[in-house]
């Protein structure tokens, strides 16, 4: 794992996160096509959850990659212009991830406006009690009325995410396990378009990675909304400000007290970032008391920030350089154009909805 991380460029070689065995390797010619919201930075759940398998799958397919902005304000409304921020900022992470933009179209979602004129059609032909039943809604509605977002775009949101799959034919999703209802719906969606205007949209299947549960900085299940994670790509002054807050095994009071690597939020990050010498190092050394809980931290800081050195030099290159950025952003979003404009072409075919004359 370590060095999967350190290397950015070692996309192809096997990881300890492997793409589940529950979902086949698609067939070669597939489309892989998925994206983030833009809501906030990214942390290393989210990098597990989703991304990690976008660099496995690079070499192999064509991948359509979107910084879902519109989705990001279905949530963020009030804030649109911090909305595009993160927008910008997660497409130069994505980049210093090792997503290549050659290879892949990584796009703005907003810059493609294909993703709405497909979502109108798809809007039409979605009863509403599909969406009332999908779990992110319903167990969200209360939250959802509290934080006045009980809108009408978080509502559909299910099918903006149809049309971003459809407009570019993608094949298959690789998404976290939360979002399996979500694809549902979009292979529901894409059945009935078909259906009912005889289109060849394919039915998209989900790519599952197989996560490890996550523990937070302080301990709880890592979240968003705990601020409890590790930035993917963060300073080492400010991983060390992180690690000397974390909590440890609270058995350990003094030094000399043994602790469980088990009840530690400091070793679950160990898994994630150490090799298994320091692994056995800081198990062996905890329970003996061996190692104060000081040294363990220091270790893992050191690990991480071997392992986010190179992305996040190359983030900050990025950063520093805004017409590079820009440049990449715009070429990303032109070519996503040109696919997407191609599609929804076809769908006016497909639907005849299109001008009845020589309009234009
Ligand atoms: N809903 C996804 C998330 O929250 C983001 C997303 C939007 C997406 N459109 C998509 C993922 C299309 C895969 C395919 O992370
Ligand atoms: Fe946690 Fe390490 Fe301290 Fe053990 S020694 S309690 S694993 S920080």
């Amino acid at each position: 794992m370590s060095s999967e991380i350190k290397d950015n460029s070692s996309a192809q070689s096997s990881s300890a996160i492997q793409i589940s065995r529950a979902s086949e390797k698609p067939p070669k010619g597939s489309i892989i096509m998925s994206g983030m919201r833009s809501t906030s930075h990214i942390h290393i759940g989210n990098f597990f959850g989703a991304m990690k398998p976008w660099l496995d799958l690079q070499n192999e397919y064509m991948g359509y990659y979107g910084v879902m902005n519109w989705h990001g304000l279905t949530t963020k409304y009030k804030e649109p212009h911090e909305v595009m921020s993160f927008a910008r900022e997660m497409y130069a992470e994505w980049i210093a991830w090792g997503l290549d933009h050659e290879k892949n179209v990584i796009f703005i979602q907003s810059e493609v406006p294909e993703h709405i004129e497909l979502t109108m059609f798809f809007m039409m032909l979605t009863p509403m009690s599909w969406l009332e039943r999908v779990p992110t809604w319903k167990d969200a509605e209360e939250e959802a009325k509290a934080s006045d977002t009980h809108n009408l775009g978080r509502f559909m949101y299910p099918v903006l995410q149809a049309a971003d799959i459809a407009v570019y034919r993608g094949t298959h999703v690789p998404i976290g396990q939360d979002q399996i209802p979500h694809l549902e719906l979009s292979r529901d969606i894409i059945k009935r378009f078909n259906f009912l205007y005889g289109g060849n949209l394919p039915e998209p299947k989900p790519i599952f990675s197989s996560t490890p549960v996550l523990i937070g900085t302080d301990g709880r299940k890592m979240s968003k909304s705990y601020n409890n994670a590790f930035q993917l790509t963060q300073s080492p002054d400010e991983v060390s400000k992180t690690l000397r807050a974390m909590p440890t095994d609270p058995a350990r009071v003094r030094r000399t007290d043994p602790g469980d690597p088990a009840k530690c939020p400091v070793y679950s990050f160990h898994k994630l970032y150490s090799q298994p010498e320091d692994l056995r190092w800081a198990e062996e050394g905890c329970k003996s008391a061996g190692i104060g809980c000081g040294d363990c931290k220091k270790r893992l800081g050191e690990r991480i920030n071997e392992n986010m050195a190179k992305p996040f030099a190359a983030k900050q290159e990025l950063l520093s350089n805004p017409e590079k950025l820009d440049s990449l952003i715009a070429d990303g979003c032109a070519r996503a154009r040109k696919i997407a404009k191609q599609q929804l072409d076809q769908v006016k075919d497909w639907t005849g909805f299109k001008p009845s004359g020589d309009w234009v």
